[in-house]
């Protein structure tokens, strides 16, 4: 159990979504020696279940003035704009690169338009003055991870190794000193031979996802538990904005169909929402809310929900786009309307229940618009990483954009600085993995238990609605919590499930240490002891870093 291989490689990818895959593509194209890291199959993440699409300006009506400024208005006030205008400008030619790797995107025609039939279709979600988001269907993702994975597998210079759990960075300091931290690559269980294997490697780039697993209802598939940001954050990174966790407004509320979202592509077809009376009619009510009423941004919507759902004693409200044809919906939206039907609802008859859930990470490792950390060798990409481009709010659709062009930006910074770190690469000691005396462990219902109690406070205390008295009291759980969890990870046998849980537990606390620490209420943090946004505080990001003399 647990013995040593190493394997060297010349980038070392962890993850295989948008964010990994399109890095690896440009590294691997350039000549280098890549390997690729996925917890489960490759295929495993956001990236395949993402529906709406990729927001990218593409007609002549739209503009990136508009799109930056979309961006910067859902950002309240923390979007860095120098990035968010590259990613939003870099958009167009990257999508094209995705187009010419064979991803297909839906046109007009396809849907039975008669006019401008050759012409992307544009879809419209919350938060956007323009029709700008390019889609396949209603499996954006899909299409895109497929197409990717496949490229990677034929790629003679990229090894995807699924099934490989990278738990630790492998941080060095040269001679000893310990303002030199460097990365050189990672250790991963191999979790079908249940060995750990270290990879070294000139240069190692997160693109590990998001950590909806934090939460008790999330969106997100199993594999997203934050472990870029946990991983990152032990190996001495600065980690950012943590405090600003999206809520998706709809995901499917069904006993049986668990974290199945209802794009908000709904709402911009016409979707509205409406909550249940107690004469048993249902009536709108984002007018109270938003100007934007159902497809304000989506802190807005999701906080309006929380908020009907508990002045009427409500499990969930309800979507109405019964003005829709079946036809209709069922050429927009095949895989929604299929998944509704299993349930039992028929889109253009029946209202669709829904309820919010953990969605998305705008926080994440700090990276500048080049993936880069400021440590040598180590990059983040992706939801992982906290590029500047999301500020305190994510624009719908923007987040594949900036996996899309990050993963582009950060290949490209990479082959430049790559002949610096080839020079000073046999400076540094890559240390083996060490076991110690762990041992199997007969205590499994240690891990159970915590992941629930996490997940549970998590969603109580740090949801939507926080006070400080919530985040206080989830704070302390967190660290009694994590001691278990540290003892336990030194004395037994490394374990999926017990990586899982060591990263959420990490993850948990970033999220809880930003929320404190963020004394006003803005996007989507909402502190009801601080529930305005303090204007002094506009660009100010929430930063932490572990103290690097305390590294073990
Ligand atoms: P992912 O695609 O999640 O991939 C993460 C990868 O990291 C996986 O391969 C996983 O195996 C690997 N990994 C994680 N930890 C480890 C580890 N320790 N060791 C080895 N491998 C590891 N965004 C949009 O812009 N438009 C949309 O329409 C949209 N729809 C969405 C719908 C849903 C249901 C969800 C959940 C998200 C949606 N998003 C959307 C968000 C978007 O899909 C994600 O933010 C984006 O796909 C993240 O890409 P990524 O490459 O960073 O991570
Ligand atoms: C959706 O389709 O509603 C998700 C879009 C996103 O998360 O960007």
């Amino acid at each position: 159990m647990n013995q040593q291989e190493v394997f060297d490689f010349d980038h070392l990818i962890i993850g295989s979504g948008l964010a990994g895959l399109g890095s690896a593509l440009q590294l691997a194209d350039a000549g280098g020696k890549v390997a690729v890291l996925s917890k489960r199959d490759a295929e495993e993440g956001s990236t395949r279940r993402a529906q709406g699409g990729i927001a990218c300006v593409m007609t002549p009506e739209d503009s990136f003035d508009a799109h930056v400024q979309d961006t910067l208005n859902a950002g309240a006030g923390l979007c860095h704009e120098d990035v968010v205008r590259t990613i939003v400008e870099s958009g167009p030619e990257a999508v094209k690169r995705l187009i010419a790797r064979g991803v297909h995107f839906t046109t007009r025609g396809e849907l039975g338009f008669s006019d401008h039939t050759d012409n992307f279709d544009l879809g419209r979600e919350g938060g956007h003055t323009e029709r700008r988001v390019l889609h396949a269907g209603d499996i954006t993702g899909q299409d895109i991870e497929r197409t990717l994975v496949e490229a990677c597998r034929k790629h003679p210079n990229i090894t995807m190794l699924e099934y490989h759990y990278a738990i630790d960075l492998i941080m060095a300091r040269r001679h000893g000193n310990m303002e030199d931290n460097r990365c050189l690559g990672a250790y991963a269980l191999d979790t079908v031979t249940q060995k750990v294997k270290t990879f070294r490697a000139y240069t190692t780039t997160l693109a590990c996802g998001g950590a909806g697993k934090v939460y008790l209802y999330s969106s997100n598939p199993d594999i997203a538990c934050g472990d870029g940001e946990a991983m990152g954050f032990r190996a001495g990174a600065k980690i950012a904005n943590m405090e600003f966790i999206q809520f998706h407004p709809t995901i499917l509320y069904d006993y049986n169909v668990r974290s199945f979202l209802i794009s908000e592509a709904v709402r911009g077809e016409g979707a509205v929402l409406k909550v249940r009376c107690p004469d048993g009619s249902y009536r709108e009510f984002m007018h109270k809310y938003h100007r934007m009423e159902s497809l304000a941004p989506r802190d807005v919507v999701a906080r309006a929900i929380d908020n009907e759902m508990k002045r009427t004693g409500q499990e969930c409200v309800y979507l109405d786009i019964r003005h829709k044809s079946e036809e209709e919906l069922k050429r927009r939206f095949p895989n929604i309307f299929a998944k509704c039907l299993e349930v039992g609802i028929n889109m253009a008859k029946d209202l669709i229940p829904v309820v919010p859930a953990e969605h998305y990470v705008c926080g994440g490792v700090l990276t500048d618009v080049n993936g880069y950390t400021g440590i040598p060798g180590l990059y983040a990409a992706g939801e992982c990483a906290c590029t500047g481009l999301h500020g305190a709010n994510r624009l719908a659709s923007n987040s594949l954009l900036e996996a899309l062009v990050v993963a582009e930006l950060s290949a490209k910074h990479i082959e430049n600085v790559l002949p610096k770190l080839k020079e000073t690469a046999m400076d540094f000691m890559v240390p083996p993995w060490s076991c110690g005396n762990a041992t199997n462990s007969d205590e499994l219902v240690v891990i159970t238990h915590n992941w629930e109690e996490i997940r549970r406070f998590m969603w109580d205390y740090v949801g939507i609605f926080r006070t400080t008295k919530r985040l206080e009291r989830a704070k302390a759980r967190i660290k009694l919590i994590r001691k278990e969890i540290e003892k336990y990870y030194w004395d037994f046998h490394v374990t999926p499930d017990l990586l899982d849980l060591r990263n959420i537990a990490t993850t948990a606390e970033l999220i809880i240490d930003c929320s404190l620490a963020r004394k006003e209420s803005r996007g989507l943090h909402y502190n009801a002891d601080y529930p305005v946004l303090e204007s002094e505080m506009n660009g100010v990001d929430t930063i932490v870093q572990r103290n690097l003399k305390y590294y073990d």
